[in-house]
């Protein structure tokens, strides 16, 4: 079974709870979305490999820890996953974006792709799949099968809620997927909706409803 990781961390923390007050600006709600993206792709990155160069300090030569050149991928699921690419960004700028259009059947919740484009070389590429919620996990489940069907072997899903119902439908679908979350809330309400969550996270980045 693939494994949860929950930040535990008083700035993912303080960043969610002003993430999830409806009457945070969409400038601000944007703002936060990348922050807290960036705090969780530390910890996403966290078994990188690295190897050792050879590098002149004022005082000394000295062999020192550099990032092995792992080929990356970050692929958010439209349209909400666009708001967590910047802060992955920052943190791995030569990462390829793929992006993966979603959209959900809005009485059966399941989810279609109706777009995929990718870097030539995503086969071979370690893929971190992001999107701010994991409330069914039927977005997710999708775009990890997309990503597989493209023969891609190493995944990761970066999301910033989730709920027990998605992070299990995950676990079951896709036992080879570790899931790096901000928080775990308590369930969905009846319209698939995260509680207590932060709404249409969507809706709230691109300021559209
Ligand atoms: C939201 C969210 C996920 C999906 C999660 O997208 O960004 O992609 O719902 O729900 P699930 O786990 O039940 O599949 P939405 O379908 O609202 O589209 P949007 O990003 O265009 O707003
Ligand atoms: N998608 C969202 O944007 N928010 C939720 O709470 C659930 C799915």
């Amino acid at each position: 079974m693939g494994k949860l990781f929950v930040m535990d961390h008083p700035l993912v923390a303080h960043k969610l709870t002003i993430l999830r007050d409806k009457d945070t600006s969409v400038k601000d709600f944007r703002e936060l979305v990348s922050e807290i993206g960036m705090l969780i792709t530390y910890e996403a990155t966290r078994d990188l490999p690295l190897t050792v160069k050879s590098v002149e300090t004022p005082l000394c030569q000295a062999d020192m820890p550099v990032l092995a050149g792992k080929k990356i991928a970050v692929v958010p699921i439209l349209r909400a996953g666009l708001g967590l690419v910047d802060g992955v960004l920052r943190m791995v700028p030569s990462a390829r974006v793929a992006h993966i259009g979603m959209y959900r059947d809005e009485e059966t919740l399941e989810p279609h792709v109706y777009f995929c484009k990718t870097p030539k070389d995503i086969a071979e590429r370690d893929i971190l799949i992001v999107d701010p919620m994991l409330a069914t996990g039927g977005s997710a489940d999708a775009a990890i099968a997309e990503m597989k069907r493209r023969g891609c072997k190493n995944i990761k899903l970066m999301v910033l809620v989730a709920v027990p119902q998605g992070i299990a439908r995950i676990q079951s679908c896709h036992p080879d997927v570790d899931i790096y979350c901000g928080a775990v809330d308590d369930h969905l309400d009846e319209h698939g909706y995260i509680v207590p969550g932060l709404g249409d996270a969507g809706d709230r980045i691109f300021g559209t409803k």
